[in-house]
């Protein structure tokens, strides 16, 4: 049995707690939200505190907070030489106070509190100063995902940059064609399988050999109507650089 404790009640807090509290074999302990939060039906009231100097014992502290507060939030707790990780992406494992184990659980997915996710297919990458604790965080992380990757703080700030291309990006060129759509009274719904596939491709090909469309043919008509018809002159623009990144680099 492994005992937890969680810090925070945003959406990773939410899904870990959820995730804890699915399995047998971890002892949540307790969870601490800075004010009164919502949580899954699974965590007893009794469970959660609001005072930093009332954290209980455990095996491992999760600090699931805003990046700007983990520093503080670590530096605030009453105690020492225990083990204590954040799950930020972008974050270095030294951003956390030295009178404690450091390390890093980041579960590279996007969470928000209102959607239901798959829990054991997130992957969680894993840091720690010392084999000892790293060995804990693997113990941890292999109860509640199917895969658990040892990263660096460098790899992981590499990784987390590939993520806001492959999450944060696509979906902001989602809402690029919602825009468009809605400018010309076209359901956005049509593109939705589309969507999915362009996502589900990249299982069997690389994201290269899965490239279709009017830059990687080098349809350059097709281009110079699409760039006329867009009125928008943020669009423009970055219809112009994505379709020269692919010409340039597939
Ligand atoms: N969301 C994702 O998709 C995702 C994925 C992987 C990793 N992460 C990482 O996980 C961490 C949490 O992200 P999130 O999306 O769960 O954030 P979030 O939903 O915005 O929640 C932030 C949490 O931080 C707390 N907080 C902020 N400032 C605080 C302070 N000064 N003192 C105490 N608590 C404070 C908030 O408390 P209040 O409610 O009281 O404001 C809230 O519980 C971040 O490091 C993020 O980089 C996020």
């Amino acid at each position: 049995m492994i005992s937890v404790v969680v810090i925070g009640s945003g959406n990773v807090a939410n899904h870990l707690i959820l995730a804890f509290c699915e399995n047998k074999s971890i002892d949540l302990v307790q969870v601490y939200s800075r004010k009164t939060s919502l949580f899954p039906d699974c965590l007893p009231v009794s469970k959660i505190t609001h005072d930093l100097s009332n954290l209980a014992q455990a095996d491992v502290y999760i600090i699931a907070v805003s990046d700007n507060a983990i520093a503080e939030i670590s530096s605030k707790l009453p105690f020492e030489n225990r083990l204590v990780v954040h799950t930020s992406g972008s974050m270095p494992i030294d951003i956390l106070d030295k009178k404690n184990h450091r390390g890093v659980f980041y579960p590279l997915q996007t969470f928000s509190k209102e959607t239901k996710i798959k829990f054991s297919q997130v992957p969680i990458c894993i840091e720690a100063t010392n084999d000892k604790d790293l060995e804990t965080l693997h113990e941890l992380a292999s109860k509640v995902v199917k895969n658990t990757y040892t990263i660096s703080s460098e790899q992981r700030k590499s990784l987390h940059v590939a993520a806001v291309f492959v999450c944060n990006f696509v979906n902001h060129l989602y809402k690029i064609g919602n825009d468009i759509c809605v400018e010309k009274y076209v359901p956005f719904e049509i593109l939705k399988p589309l969507i999915e596939e362009t996502a589900n491709k990249i299982n069997f090909l690389s994201p290269s050999q899965a490239q279709t469309g009017p830059a990687k043919r080098n349809d350059t008509k097709t281009i110079e109507e699409h760039l006329n018809s867009l009125t928008n002159e943020n669009q423009k623009e970055i219809y112009k650089l994505l379709t020269q990144s692919i010409i340039n680099h597939g």
